[in-house]
């Protein structure tokens, strides 16, 4: 197993391009099932998450060509030939069950694994299934799978009790080929779910709303193929703005959507970091005010996102003062506190809530990736620590973060990947 090793860099500078979405590109690229026309999408960062998509799709009966040195994916499903999302390939990346709605769409079938537990939660799928089911699909769970079937898919209206992100996917990706109207109540309004609503409207579909709670689609009886270019990564841009304030350094952080990341930015300015919107991209400051607390709930967007808090922690770690931080959104989304006082942050867990003392000068140590962004606030702790930290499964890490050491580095950090 690989790790890294990280050093205290002190403060970091220079410019950093952000890459493409990794939570735009996974549903786009399931969406592209919808139509026997080839799809094109650009700005495709070179994940092991988008590397699993593409054998997913594969395995469906894609034909999917990854060209990573021009950032492209071309995914072609004259026919579809398979209709499983496997287990295997689900525990691997939970966002496999993404394929469910086009499959439903397209074939009026989809025998998809449910996806177990993970290390932030639960993450139950009864919502995606509460929107088949609205749409006309008989839902059937044994031995660990879902089966889904249906003759035609017809328009309905559903209410999601969450606004969960993938479940407002899913019923948008099915939707659109149904027969009539259909309206999604509560819906997630994240900018991934405006980028793949105008992806399908490339395609001919017809959706409005989307980024509001209330999304209507009117049914069509094709999607011919089309070409688009992903979103930025709203969480890379703002794991990068951290590593700018945490380590008192002075980033330009280029193709970023300043809309996109704004209760980071808001935070980032209650506790004294400087965040400028210029022309050639957004520039983050630690270097100019002393840096306080600020409290943290995490919300469902436009609030501050559950994806950045593990990151947001590890930085009121290193502030004056006392913070508190509330995540509302997973249950389980605290394991990075653990590997955090081993480096003597000292927080302490009350229910939901995080209490961060900050004032702490973190101590390197060995530590755990315990998921993808709790691994991201790992490095960006390491970064500060006194003393090399080594981070290890790193595997969460690269599954979502293109190049994360090379523009780490690029700013000055001092990271090393150590195959064990
Ligand atoms: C998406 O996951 C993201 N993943 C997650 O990012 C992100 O944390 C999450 O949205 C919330 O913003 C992708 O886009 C691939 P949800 P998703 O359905 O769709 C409950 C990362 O680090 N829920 O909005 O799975 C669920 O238990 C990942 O990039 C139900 O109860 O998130 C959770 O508490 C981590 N029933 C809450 O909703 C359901 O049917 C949010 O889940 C579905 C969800």
């Amino acid at each position: 197993m690989a790790k890294f090793v990280i050093e205290n860099s002190g403060p970091l500078h220079g410019e950093v391009e952000i890459s493409g979405s990794k939570n735009a590109i996974l549903p786009i690229m399931a969406a592209a099932l919808l139509s026997e026309e080839p799809c094109e999408i650009s700005d495709a960062p070179a994940l092991r998450d988008v590397d699993v998509m593409c054998r997913l799709l594969r395995s469906i009966g894609s034909n999917v060509k990854e060209d990573y040195d021009n950032h492209k994916v071309t995914i072609h499903t004259g026919k579809i030939t398979e209709f499983e999302a496997p287990y295997d390939l689900v525990t691997l990346m939970r966002a496999s069950i993404l394929v469910t709605g086009p499959l439903l769409a397209r074939t009026g079938k989809a025998r998809i694994a449910l996806p177990g537990g993970c290390a932030i939660g639960d993450r139950p799928i009864d919502l995606h299934l509460k929107g088949f089911q609205a749409l006309g699909a008989e839902i059937e769970k044994s031995h660990g799978y879902v089966e889904a079937k249906v003759d035609k898919l017809i328009g309905g209206k559903v209410y999601l009790d969450f606004p969960s992100v993938g479940a407002t996917e899913n019923i948008m990706t099915a939707a659109v080929l149904a027969e009539g109207h259909t309206i999604i109540e509560n819906a997630a309004e994240e900018p991934e779910i405006v980028d793949l609503a105008n992806f399908l409207n490339k395609m001919g579909a017809k959706i409005k709303g989307a980024g509001t709670d209330t999304i209507r689609i009117e049914g069509v009886s094709r999607l011919h193929g089309a070409n688009h270019t992903v979103i930025p990564d709203r969480i890379e841009t703002g794991t990068f703005m951290i590593a700018a304030a945490i380590t008192r350094g002075s980033v330009l952080l280029k193709n970023v959507v300043p809309d996109h990341v704004k209760p980071v930015i808001a935070k980032l300015r209650e506790c004294g970091a400087v965040v400028e919107d210029l022309d050639e991209g957004m520039l983050v400051r630690g270097d100019v005010n002393p840096l306080i607390s600020t409290d943290i709930k995490t919300m469902p967007y436009p609030g501050f996102p559950t994806d950045m808090q593990p990151q947001f922690m590890a930085f009121l770690t290193t502030v004056q003062g006392c913070s508190i931080i509330v995540e509302t959104i997973f249950e389980n989304r605290y394991m990075h506190v653990g590997e955090l006082n081993r480096m003597g942050a000292d927080i302490k867990i009350e229910g939901r809530s995080a209490v961060i003392p900050g004032g702490k000068k973190l101590l390197g140590a060995q530590v755990i990736s315990t998921d993808l962004r709790a691994g991201a606030a790992m490095v960006l702790a390491g970064l500060t620590g006194e003393g090399p930290t080594e981070v290890s499964e790193i595997y969460h890490i690269e599954r979502g973060y293109e190049d994360f050491v090379k523009k780490f580095n690029r700013l000055g950090a001092k990271i090393y990947r150590v195959d064990e």
